[in-house]
């Protein structure tokens, strides 16, 4: 039988994932958004092009989730941009309900499965999925670092003329202005960056990887990144599904590992058929290890505003 794969959010990033997962033919597929017709109208285009692409998988929408059961992965994308008026925190208020409601329903219906967190604010949404559903933390694993690592490998391999695939780096923390880039060793062909690269052509870059996410936004205006984002959550599934042992950096509960306990942020870890399978600990520079914390600080601010939360009644 083949695996099955839950996708939360029909929108541009659950979409493209949905796509993504479809095309890999290994894993039946359950598209899930609140809009009617939108999730069933997406995987049925999706489906009509398996002939053509020669994808014998099935793919599904639903605006439920009695489908959805028995799912080995669920990717969770649901919830929305922040628009003009509103607070950081009206987006983390708004989304903290989206994804809590909908990590309750993934676990309820398929209580073995992995779930990958992409809704943002990422750490914290991801945080908020392992209260809701009381999974261990080795299944509840959040999709950033990929993603801010692609965006450092294109702007440093752009900027030397090599090949992407030849460009090693982790960009580690949270999934925000306090991302950490580890330039010490990143490499271009085993050669360290430092060699190749001036201090402020990588300073610039670091900085053009941390606004990575707002530079698309500034282009589409009208939405979020979602090409490299789904490529990314597909890293991560082929990595589960197929049970490679891949270590990739991704958001993962930590508990005293890199100094931090009790928040999610970006790490490496090996993932495999039965998710986090191990943190891998990197030996940090003290500069590194200080930026490290600063991202944990912002993150765990966001977790605070969330636990602290005021009743309904004095939100108005
Ligand atoms: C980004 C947003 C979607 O980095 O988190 O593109």
């Amino acid at each position: 039988m083949r695996k099955k794969i839950t996708v939360v959010g029909a929108g541009n990033v659950g979409a493209t994932t949905a796509q993504r997962l479809f095309e890999r033919g290994y894993a039946d597929v359950v598209l899930v958004d609140i809009v009617e017709g939108m999730p069933q109208g997406k995987a049925l285009d999706l489906l009509e092009s398996g002939p053509v692409l020669g994808t014998d998988s099935m793919i599904s929408g639903s605006n439920s989730y009695e489908e959805t059961a028995g799912s080995d992965v669920a990717v969770i994308t649901a919830g929305i941009a922040r628009r003009p008026g509103m607070s950081r925190d009206d987006l983390l208020f708004t989304n903290m309900d989206i994804v809590g409601g909908v990590a309750e329903q993934i676990a309820r219906h398929s209580p073995d499965t992995i779930i990958i967190v992409v809704s943002n604010p990422l750490d914290a949404m991801a945080q908020q999925t392992l209260k809701v559903t009381g999974l261990p933390r080795e299944r509840v694993v959040g999709m950033a670092g990929i993603l801010d690592t692609a965006r450092f490998r294109t702007f440093l391999a752009q900027e030397l003329g090599v090949s992407v695939e030849d460009v090693q780096a982790y960009v580690l923390g949270g999934h925000g202005d306090t991302m950490v880039p580890l330039v010490a060793s990143t490499n271009v062909g085993g050669i360290p960056i430092g060699r190749l690269l001036a201090q402020d052509a990588v300073d610039r870059i670091v900085q053009r990887t941390r606004d990575g996410g707002a530079e698309i936004v500034g282009l589409l205006k009208t939405g979020s990144a979602f090409y490299a984002p789904s490529a990314a959550v597909a890293q991560m599934v082929d990595s589960i599904i197929l049970d490679k042992k891949r270590i990739l950096p991704c958001a993962a509960y930590l508990q005293g590992e890199y100094g931090v306990d009790g928040l999610f942020i970006g790490v490496p870890v090996r993932l495999g058929e039965s998710g986090i399978e191990e943190i891998i600990q990197v030996d940090l520079s003290d500069d590194e290890q200080a930026a490290l914390n600063n991202s944990a600080a912002a993150v765990k601010e966001l977790v605070e505003v969330m636990a602290n939360r005021p009743p309904a009644a004095e939100q108005a």
